[in-house]
C-alpha cells in the first residue's frame, strides 16, 4: 500500500517455466505464479495495477465482477498492451461496493481462452467492514489445464474449442490435490473461484457442514445450508465450512452443460474430479460464535422497470447452412442476437439511472454462462418462473433451450463495456456484445 492508502501492484504476465501441480511446466503466469497473487481490498479503496506484458502476444487485464467505472482505461476489453509494453490501470471502488470474492484475468479478444487456460488468473477479495467470526479463511482458485509429457501446454482441437476446452488437470491454487488441515468444530470461510476456461464444477465436501453466504458479489439475506454448490465458468462461491472430525475430499462432480445432441459424444465437465482433501483432527474447539446479522441485499423485483430487452445466445452452422459453413471452430458461429462481436458497434444503449430487465434466451444445444461487466444482475425468473429469493450474480447460467430474466440497475458509471459467454472459447469466437450506459 502506498502512503495515500491505494493498493499498488505490479503484475507481470510471463510465459516460461512455471510451477504447476508440483512440476515445472511451460505455461503462463502473473509474476511467475499460478494463480497470480490474491489482491485484498476494501470498499472505497483505490487499486492501481501496472500490467507488464512479457508474453509474445498482446494482452490486457480485466477485474472480473468489480463494480468500477468502465470509463477511461477502466475497461480492459478495449485496451491492447503489446508485448514488451506496460499499462497502468487505476480503479476506485465505491464506498458501497459489494464485498466478496472477485478475480482478474486477461480479456484480449481472440486469445482470452488461450491465455487464461495457460495460467493467467488470480483472486481479488473485497473484505467485509466487519470480519465474520471464523478460525481461518482460504482462497481456493479452481482452474484446469492440459500439459503434454514435456510439461508444455497442449493445444485444443477445433472440437474442444467449439465445446469449450476442459483441461485434463484440475488444480486448486495451481496444485494437484492440496491437503488442508483443521480442528473439529472450527468455522472456516472458503472463497472459491471457478477460474476454468469452460468447465463447470459441482462442488461437494461430504462429511462437513456447508453454509453458502452467496455467489459472486451477491450475498444472500441468510446463509444457506447446502450439500453442494454448482459454479459455472467464472462464478465464485462464498462459503462457510464448519468442521467435523475425519478426512473429507473436496470433489467436483460431473455437470451436464449440454452437448451437440450426442453428435459430439455427449456432454463435457466429466466424471468426479478430486480437488483437495480436508483433514480434521485434534482436540474439539468450542462451538463457533453466532454469525452477525447479514446485511439485507437490494431487491429489484419491486422496482419500476424502465426498459425490457431480449437477448438471444445462439450457435449456428454458419452462412452456408451446412456443417462447416461458419467461421468458428467446427464450422460453427457463436452469436448474440445473430451477430458476432464487433468492438466498434454498440449493441445495447442504456440510459444512466435505468432499471432494465433482460430476458436472455439460449437456442443452442449447450448451456452458456452469461456475464455482464460492471453492473451485477439480479436473477428474477428462470424458464419463465419467478424466483422467490434475492440472487445477485455476475455470471448467470442460461441453460440450453432455456431462458433467464435478470434485472440490472444502471445507477452509476457511464461508459462502454461488454457482456459475453464466459465459456471463453465462445467469447473468443464472437459470443459477446457491447453495452453503453450514458
Ligand atoms: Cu471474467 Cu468479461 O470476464
Ligand atoms: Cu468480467
Ligand atoms: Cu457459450
Amino acid at each position: 500500500r502506498s502512503a495515500d492508502g491505494a493498493l499498488r501492484v505490479q503484475l507481470e504476465a510471463v510465459v516460461g517455466r512455471v510451477r504447476i501441480a508440483g512440476r515445472e511446466a511451460t505455461a503462463y503466469g502473473y509474476s511467475g505464479g499460478v494463480p497470480g497473487p490474491t489482491l485484498r481490498l476494501r470498499p472505497g479503496d483505490r487499486l492501481q495495477i501496472r500490467l507488464v506484458n512479457r508474453l509474445d502476444a498482446p494482452t490486457n487485464l480485466h477485474v472480473h465482477g468489480l463494480h468500477v467505472s468502465p470509463e477511461g482505461n477502466g475497461d480492459n476489453v478495449f485496451v491492447t498492451v503489446a508485448p514488451g509494453e506496460s499499462f497502468d490501470y487505476d480503479y476506485r471502488l465505491p464506498e458501497d461496493h459489494p464485498t466478496g470474492v472477485f478475480w482478474y484475468h486477461p480479456h484480449h479478444h481472440g486469445t482470452v481462452a488461450d491465455q487464461l487456460f495457460g495460467g493467467l488468473y488470480g483472486a481479488i477479495v473485497v473484505e467485509d467492514a466487519e470480519e465474520l467470526p471464523v478460525a481461518r479463511e482460504r482462497v481456493l482458485v479452481v482452474s484446469d489445464i492440459s500439459l503434454d509429457a514435456a510439461g508444455r501446454l497442449r493445444q485444443p482441437s477445433a472440437m474442444e474449442r467449439m465445446m469449450g476446452r476442459e483441461g485434463e488437470l484440475v488444480l486448486v491454487n495451481g496444485q494437484a490435490r492440496p491437503a488442508f488441515a483443521a480442528r473439529p468444530g472450527e468455522r472456516e470461510r472458503w472463497r472459491v473461484v471457478n477460474a476454468c476456461t469452460s468447465r463447470y464444477v459441482r462442488l461437494r465436501l461430504d462429511g462437513q457442514q456447508l453454509d453458502l453466504l452467496g455467489i459472486d458479489g451477491g450475498r444472500f439475506a441468510e446463509p444457506r445450508r447446502v450439500e453442494e454448490v454448482v459454479l459455472a465458468a467464472g462464478n465464485r462461491a462464498d462459503l462457510l465450512v464448519t468442521t467435523a472430525a475425519g478426512t473429507s475430499r473436496l470433489r467436483a462432480l460431473r455437470v451436464d452443460r449440454g452437448g451437440m445432441g450426442g453428435m459430439m459424444g455427449g456432454s463435457v465437465s466429466g466424471d468426479v474430479v478430486p480437488l483437495a482433501t480436508l483433514d480434521v483432527a485434534g482436540a474439539e474447539t468450542g462451538a463457533p460464535p453466532p454469525l452477525p446479522q447479514q446485511p439485507r441485499p437490494r431487491d429489484l423485483r419491486g422496482a419500476e422497470v424502465t426498459e425490457r430487452r431480449r437477448l438471444t445466445f445462439a450457435m449456428g452452422m454458419g452462412m452456408g447452412g451446412g456443417m462447416g459453413g461458419g467461421r468458428g471452430p467446427g464450422g460453427m458461429t457463436f452469436t448474440v442476437d445473430g451477430r458476432e462481436f464487433d468492438p466498434d458497434r454498440v449493441d445495447q444503449s442504456v440510459a444512466l439511472g435505468a432499471v432494465e430487465e433482460w430476458t436472455i434466451t439460449n437456442t443452442s444445444p449447450m448451456d452458456h454462462p452469461m456475464h455482464l461487466h460492471v453492473w451485477p444482475m439480479q436473477i428474477v425468473a428462470e424458464r419463465g418462473r419467478p424466483v422467490d429469493d434475492i440472487r445477485w450474480q455476475d455470471v448467470v447460467n442460461v441453460p440450453s433451450g432455456g431462458e433467464v430474466a435478470v434485472r440490472v440497475a444502471f445507477d452509476d458509471f457511464g461508459g462502454r463495456t461488454v457482456y459475453h459467454c464466459h465459456i471463453l472459447d465462445h467469447e473468443d469466437n464472437g459470443m459477446m456484445g457491447v453495452v453503453e450506459a450514458g
